[in-house]
């Protein structure tokens, strides 16, 4: 397993692979590294001759300092668990090789990052477009992989990818959840037990309202937020019955070609959870 922290050793790798005609597979990813992240590196190694996976906590994403300089950092784990999965190639690099000078762009994701997490995370997804657009021009890789638990954030990489014309294929893999049905997260290991414990009725309460018939959009958004408020210590940011492409708010259940997708985040203390389920 090779670990390179410079984009040059990174770039030489994959164009030596291309030489010798290796697909790449890339999975971006912040490190503390759970089972929603290995079954991405597993889904990779199918389809691919080679996986690269990069450990970058992307400092542009990040609405606030303390939610940054709180994100769980685990990288002699992380190497453990990546060399049992025979990963190729890790790239970690720093912040001052990522950004050797500041990145302006503005990127527009039209209507897609309004909504949802674009709304409560200013700014939020043009850093992810900023950090992901970079680590698809180092690698050049023939596949990427992302995971269905930031539902919004897949929308707005596949319109990034078709926007600037990358030739990466952008593979969705389904969300990967804990016994109870908690969505795995690096984030869940910052939860105190007894918040651990309440955050299982939020995939509970979603799956719930996904099989619920005769109910109104309305009156799924409100017996969505009113169980998981009436549950101590947990409070909705939002919660949002949508189209499954377009991401724009559904009036009607039965209205959406794409299928519906209820997405919702749940502060749990200062703890921000994420999670969707199809409708
Ligand atoms: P991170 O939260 O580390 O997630 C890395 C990848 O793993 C993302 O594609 C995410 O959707 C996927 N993932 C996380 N939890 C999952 C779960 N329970 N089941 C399935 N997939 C899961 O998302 C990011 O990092 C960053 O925004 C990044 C894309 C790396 C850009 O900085």
């Amino acid at each position: 397993m090779e670990v390179f922290t410079t984009i040059k050793e990174v770039r030489n790798f994959c164009k030596k692979s291309k030489s010798m005609g290796r697909s790449i597979g890339l999975i971006p990813t912040m490190g503390a590294l759970h089972g929603g992240h290995i079954a991405l590196v597993k889904k990779c190694r199918e389809e691919n001759d080679t996986t690269i996976l990069s450990i970058f906590i992307n400092p542009l994403q990040f609405n606030n300092k303390s939610d940054l300089l709180k994100y769980p950092r685990n990288t002699d784990k992380d190497l453990e668990i990546l060399k049992k999965h025979s990963v190729n190639c890790i790239f970690i690099p720093d912040a001052k090789e990522m950004y050797p000078v500041p990145d302006e762009r503005v990127f527009n994701f039209g209507s897609l990052d309004k909504r949802m997490e674009g709304h409560f995370r200013p700014t939020h997804f043009n850093g992810v477009a900023k950090i992901v657009s970079r680590l698809l021009q180092i690698t050049d890789a023939d596949r990427a992989y992302f995971g269905e638990k930031d539902y919004q954030q897949l929308a707005i990489i596949k319109h990034l990818v078709k926007n600037l014309n990358f030739n990466t294929k952008i593979v969705p893999c389904p969300t990967v959840r804990e016994k109870d049905g908690l969505a795995m997260s690096s984030r869940n290991a910052l939860l105190t037990d007894e918040q651990r414990r309440n955050a299982a009725v939020i995939s509970e309460v979603l799956k719930e309202a996904s099989k619920k018939t005769g109910l109104t959009v309305q009156e799924l958004k409100e017996r969505v937020c009113r169980k998981i408020n009436d549950t101590p210590g947990l409070e909705v940011e939002y919660f949002e019955i949508a189209d499954g492409e377009t991401l724009q708010p559904a009036v009607y259940r039965e209205a959406s070609e794409n299928g519906l997708v209820g997405c919702i985040a749940v502060k749990a203390g200062e703890v921000r959870l994420i999670d969707n389920m199809v409708f």
